[in-house]
């Protein structure tokens, strides 16, 4: 290789959701003792790096993703001393690991928040609508003088999880002041204004205080949030399907500057430190901006994800961005489910009775999208299409991330009551939209508790449907077909086979062959002394012939591959 071992370029990471992974001390939530228990079986997948969801002190009002104490563990999730041991025990075990950041917003309890709100305003009626309060604690995020006299919101933007992205500072006596503060989630976490030079220089300093404990990565949550659009215009209406939509808070270029100012920090670490973005950028060559040399590494390809059951799109995405990142000389990051998507099985499954697979949208972040969650679908066809989708992914060059429990082919779970559930999304839509905690339910393990061995009795922060038990992670450990050994044996292949690996200068990454509306095609060519290996999935319905080849090196499933054909929801690796 002409450069040095770069490991973020081709590792497959592994997304721990702390509250759902693993019960050390039986509280019904999952916690860092519990992951620490999982390290052997985490190596023993064959997965080269982990990435945890937010550890931090914080509220809970959005699962973490509202930080009271950046330089804190959650008292729930265990102490400092145990998450220097969780990076110890993983490096021991020679897998990398990484945290998570949220730097658009604070929690409403964070103290710069709290310090703000006790900087009392005046509802001033001569202050014209828009004008910007930045005095004091304020200046941190933003505050602004709503329409109407302020009685009105400053503009029309609306949160992601239902309602005005605005809320109004009210006085002691709980009358409005015609102020308001910007949330783009939920009301509990006020966004930060980037512009603020004490706000960089805190951000600068949470990196480097989890970096010196030896923290190899970071996933930052909204990277292509941050920087909001001079003057605060209103959102332009959208239409439907138009790609090049965008509102006035997403994907502005004064958000490179950020990960300019934070790729200088993880370069004074040796081994440099990384970061995976959160991008939620549509169109491949504005995403692509983002991994620029002096940007991120590596940045989510969501429209892999998003692409429904369907070849001819799936091959889209890929080789655009394939050829975009490329411009950049960035790996592809491909990933097929998250905390905020439904599980694939779930996602790829058919309704009964029609042909309709749900897209990522589907009660996800974005509640303008309502998806039926109610009609039954057929999960065993989505459980193929998980298998031959995961099969296919990990085939591809670049990085790939695995959701704890995709590996265990775990479905969208939808029967939670509503008391229950956590999602701000599911309680500020008035359940109009699911919501995401169907893909956070705990883990089965086991069947020896009432847990399913998520801890050792039945307490349980969101309820596991019975069928579970049939997906426990030790009954699949003994079913040489099932969806964690297949995994366990595509991680195996890929450690051992060099052209699933990184890529050679000299090499190209990817030939493709046919190239039809249901059949993926492609060979990943000889590298480094190995065989070329091919992959073909077939997402129609009827099955395909595959043409000269020299044996199968794995298959989705045993009914993979039936007169030498591919059966439908099927994929397959083979010697060429
Ligand atoms: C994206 C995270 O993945 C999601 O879980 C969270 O609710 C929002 N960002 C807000 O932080």
């Amino acid at each position: 290789m002409s450069r040095q071992f770069e490991w973020w370029r081709e590792a497959v990471v592994y997304q721990i959701y702390p509250r759902s992974f693993a019960d050390g001390n039986g509280d019904g939530i999952g916690d860092i003792p519990g992951i620490r228990r999982q390290i052997p079986y985490l190596k023993e997948l064959g997965v080269d790096a982990l990435w945890l969801s937010p550890h931090y002190v914080s509220p809970m009002l959005d699962a973490g993703y509202d930080v009271a104490d950046y330089r804190n563990v959650d008292p729930i999730f265990g102490t400092l001393a145990d998450f220097e041991g969780l990076i110890a025990d993983t490096h021991q075990a020679g897998m990398r690991i990484m945290c998570d950041i949220v730097p658009n917003h604070t929690s409403w309890e964070h103290p710069w928040f709290i310090e703000a709100l006790a900087h009392k305003v005046e509802n001033d009626q001569s202050v014209p609508a828009k004008a910007r309060y930045a005095d004091g604690p304020w200046a941190r995020y933003h505050l602004l003088r709503g329409q109407a006299n302020g009685t009105l919101p400053p503009n029309n933007w609306i949160s992601i999880f239902g309602g005005p992205a605005w809320d109004e500072l009210t006085d002691d006596q709980g009358a409005g002041t015609g102020w308001w503060y910007l949330h783009i989630f939920d009301k509990s976490q006020p966004d930060l204004d980037w512009e603020n030079q004490e706000v960089r220089a805190e951000f600068r300093g949470h990196l480097r205080f989890w970096f010196d404990r030896g923290i190899d990565g970071i996933r930052i949550d909204v990277g292509h949030g941050l920087a909001k659009a001079e003057g605060y215009p209103d959102c332009p209406p959208i239409k439907d399907g138009d790609p090049t939509h965008l509102n006035p808070y997403w994907d502005q270029d004064g958000v490179h500057e950020i990960w300019r100012e934070w790729r200088a920090v993880a370069d004074e670490y040796e081994p440099a430190r990384i970061f995976v973005g959160e991008i939620w950028v549509g169109p491949a060559a504005r995403s692509a901006r983002y991994l620029r040399a002096d940007e991120l590494h590596t940045g989510f390809n969501f429209g892999y994800m998003t692409a429904p059951w369907q070849a001819k799109e799936i091959r889209n995405n890929i080789t655009n961005c394939l050829r975009e990142n490329d411009v950049m000389n960035a790996p592809a990051t491909w990933v097929l489910e998250n905390h905020d998507c439904w599980r694939a099985v779930t996602r790829y499954a058919p309704i009964i009775g029609q042909d309709e697979t749900a897209r990522t949208e589907s009660g996800a972040l974005d509640i303008t999208k309502t998806v039926d969650w109610k009609s039954p679908r057929d999960l065993e066809i989505g459980a193929k299409r998980a298998r031959a989708a995961l099969l296919t992914m990990l085939a591809l060059p670049g990085s790939s991330y695995i959701y704890n429990g995709q590996e265990l082919g775990l479905d969208e779970v939808f029967d939670i009551p509503a008391e229950q559930r956590q999602d701000p999304a599911f309680h500020n839509t008035g359940g109009v939209s699911v919501g995401r905690d169907g893909c956070r339910v705990p883990l089965p393990w086991g069947t020896e508790s009432a847990s399913l061995d998520f801890n050792d009795n039945d307490k349980l922060w969101l309820p596991q449907p019975k069928h579970w038990k049939n997906l426990a992670a030790s009954v699949q450990d003994s079913d040489e077909h099932s969806m964690l050994n297949l995994t366990r044996n595509a991680l195996k292949l890929r450690h051992e086979q060099p052209a699933l690996g990184g890529v050679v200068d000299h090499v190209p990454a990817i030939v493709w062959k046919r190239s039809g509306k249901s059949v993926l095609d492609f060979i990943r060519p000889a590298r480094n002394g190995g065989r070329a290996i091919r992959c073909v999935m077939n997402t129609g319905t009827k099955p395909v012939r595959l043409r000269k080849n020299d044996g199968i090196v794995l298959a989705s499933s045993s009914t993979a591959i039936v007169n030498g054909k591919l059966t439908p929801n099927a994929s397959v690796w083979l010697w060429v």
